[in-house]
């Protein structure tokens, strides 16, 4: 084989070692055979790479609507904690002002479901139609389903990926969501499983960052922005949560971070929709959304802001972002 190794193949009919001698006849004869298989092998592993990505493009999940909506809102963030959910029931119960009964409220934190208690709709569960789908509950005009509506409030969801897609797969599409103009999608922190397969799986008309301004969640909330950028998913803009001490009584506010969101507002090109001040909750017990609890607060009104921007950007999202752009060159 060695010697093969070192034959010259300029042409088959003339074929000799480094050295010049001649092949025997039956050198000749292996060397064909071994020829013929690398030729094979060649053709077979071109095949077998088409083949592959072939598979690779069945086996990737198809993006198919969710019967009954028209848009799809992702709430994301880099890191925990820093308002996902307040900006969710706020962003549904604002939207649901002008239009109840149209706004969905979607909570894929699987695993630390948070909407029952914000929406509050703790203890209920959803009924079923005459098609077998879950019928959401509602609350301040916003038709609600989450995994804390099906698991009792102290189990705990030990699942691993497969069935927390299954759970995604159920709470999107065995859910009575017809007339639902926008469906605002609550999820758990980071750019894991849920996330993916969210934006994987579903048509996303846009999302909606938050963070709070500190150097180290921005940080985050950028790497999880890139990845969205990358996968084609639209930025709708960036909100700037506890940015802010404010004054329950004068409404002053006081920075109490730096200003990283607006270095990432400008690196990624897209708008900060609001910096929502830090405020006191004193009905910690039974929450409810403060554009339903206090509407007159300047943080409602922030909140209705940022619902005013959604709308315009789901009416016009090529418009919206230019707009922004635009803006931000003539500074
Ligand atoms: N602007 C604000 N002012 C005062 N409290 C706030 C504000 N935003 C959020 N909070 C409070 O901070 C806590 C965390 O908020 P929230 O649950 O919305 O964060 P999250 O990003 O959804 O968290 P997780 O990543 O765990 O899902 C809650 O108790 C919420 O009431
Ligand atoms: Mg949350």
């Amino acid at each position: 084989m060695k010697k093969f190794m070192r034959v010259l193949p300029t042409s088959l009919s003339c074929l000799r070692t480094t050295c010049g001698c001649e092949l025997q006849n039956n050198e000749w004869a292996s060397y064909k055979r071994c020829f013929h298989v690398s030729t094979l092998l060649r053709h077979d592993s071109e095949a077998l790479k088409t083949r592959q990505s072939e598979l690779m493009a069945r086996g990737l999940p198809k993006k198919k609507s969710i019967p009954g909506v028209r848009d799809i809102v992702l709430v994301v963030s880099g890191k925990g904690g820093v308002g996902k959910s307040t900006t969710a029931v706020n962003l549904a119960a604002a939207l649901a002002t002008n239009k109840p009964s149209k706004i969905g409220l979607l909570d894929a934190d699987v695993f630390g479901p948070s909407i029952p208690l914000m929406m509050n709709l703790g203890e209920l569960n959803p009924e079923l139609n005459r098609e077998n789908l879950m019928i959401p509950l509602v609350n301040y005009g916003v038709k609600c389903m989450s995994m804390g509506f099906l698991v009792s409030e102290t189990s705990a969801v030990i699942w691993r990926g497969l069935m927390v897609m299954k759970a995604l797969e159920q709470l999107t599409r065995q859910v009575d969501w017809r007339d639902t103009d926008c469906l605002i999608v609550d999820t758990p922190p980071g750019t894991g499983d849920t996330l993916l397969s969210l934006v994987q799986t579903l048509p996303i008309s846009g999302v909606i960052m938050v963070t709070t301004p500190e150097k180290l969640a921005v940080q985050v909330a950028r790497r999880g922005a890139t990845m969205l950028q990358k996968l084609g998913i639209p930025i709708i803009g960036i909100i700037s949560n506890m940015s802010s001490v404010a004054c329950d009584n004068c409404h002053t506010e006081l920075p109490i971070f730096g200003r990283e969101t607006e270095k990432l507002s400008s690196d990624l090109g897209v708008p900060v929709l609001a910096n929502i001040p830090l405020t006191y909750d004193e009905d910690e017990a039974s929450p409810k959304p403060v554009v339903v609890a206090k509407p007159d607060t300047p943080r409602a009104q922030r909140y209705r802001e940022i619902a005013k921007k959604v709308e315009e950007f789901l009416i016009e999202p090529h418009k919206y972002q230019l707009g922004f752009l635009v803006v931000k060159e003539g500074q």
